[in-house]
């Protein structure tokens, strides 16, 4: 495996992979890397001729305040991770390489609507800065497909939202959660929990798994549903910022009809702002 640190090596490499007629596969990351990340990297194997992943700590998706200064940072880590999964080539820039202006006046995209609710709502910028970068990394790769995971489902949908109205090639391709043996889906964040706090977060998907079967049995209004899981999560000890049952496909609040649903959440644990969704059809399951 292949390390580059700037764009023009990076795009050499690519330029010439693509002479050669073949296919590219991008996995973006900010580093960290656990089975999640990997989960996303076979998976680009299995598509494309050619993998590449980057690790980039993006300062402007972090708000003010947040866990920017104290991401965990674990290249070397990382690179042998990487390197046994069979990636092709890390792209690992520094912040002047895909900021050279600054990041105070650098140009933002910013995807309408779907930016400003649930995750959005409480973080203000975050998917401006999330769209902003990844578009960064798309132009520069110009894989033929790109690929993240649902644990962001927020994230996913202002991707590929982003890509679509910037007409940017390439398919952005959407891969399941992958969780611990308890259920709480693998996260870098996680690693801000102590060992009772770790116990503790594994209720999250307890929680969301016991709202699905709620959902899909019609057993309760969705607002009931919502306010007995949060109660559920601050009496665990956790502060919810939201709990909500939405539209899978652009996270409106579902009309009466609408039956291909995805409950998320976002909820702090000590030190830990931690997200989780969960996937549920209404009415897929008899009331009990
Ligand atoms: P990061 O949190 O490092 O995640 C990189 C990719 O891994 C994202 O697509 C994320 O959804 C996916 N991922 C994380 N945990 C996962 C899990 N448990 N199962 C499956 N996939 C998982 O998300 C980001 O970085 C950044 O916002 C980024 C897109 C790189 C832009 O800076």
């Amino acid at each position: 495996m292949e390390t580059s640190f700037d764009l023009k090596s990076l795009r050499e490499r690519v330029r010439g992979w693509k002479s050669e007629g073949l296919t590219i596969g991008l996995v973006p990351t900010m580093g960290n890397l656990h089975a999640g990340h990997i989960s996303l990297l076979e998976r680009a194997r299995a598509m494309a001729d050619r993998t590449v992943a980057s690790i980039f700590v993006n300062p402007i998706q972090f708000g003010k305040g947040e866990d920017y200064e104290r991401y965990p940072s674990t290249l070397a880590e990382d690179q042998e991770k990487l390197g046994a999964a069979g990636l092709d080539l890390l792209f690992a820039p520094d912040l002047a390489e895909l900021y050279p202006g600054g990041i105070e006046e650098d140009t933002r995209i910013t995807v309408p609507q779907l930016s400003d609710i649930l995750c959005g709502e409480f973080r203000p910028g975050h998917f401006s800065g999330v769209a902003t970068v990844v578009a960064k990394l798309l132009i520069n790769v110009q894989p033929d497909y790109a690929l993240f995971g649902e644990k962001d489902f927020q994230q996913l949908l202002v991707i590929r939202r982003m890509a679509h109205d910037l007409l940017i090639p390439g398919e952005i391709i959407g891969m399941p959660i992958v969780r611990e043996p308890d259920g709480l889906a693998m996260s870098s964040r996680n690693s801000y929990l102590d060992a009772s706090q770790r116990v503790t977060a594994a209720v999250i998907y307890r929680t969301l798994s016991t709202a699905a079967q709620r959902v899909a049995a019609g057993d309760a209004p969705f607002a009931t549903i919502e306010g007995e899981a949060t109660e559920a999560l601050s009496a665990a000890g956790m502060r919810p910022e939201y709990f909500s049952v939405r539209r899978r496909a652009d996270l409106a609040v579902p009309g009466a009809d609408d039956r291909e649903l995805v409950i998320l959440t976002a909820a702090w644990l000590g030190g830990a702002r931690l997200i989780d969704n969960i996937q549920v059809e209404r009415g897929a399951a008899p009331a009990a």
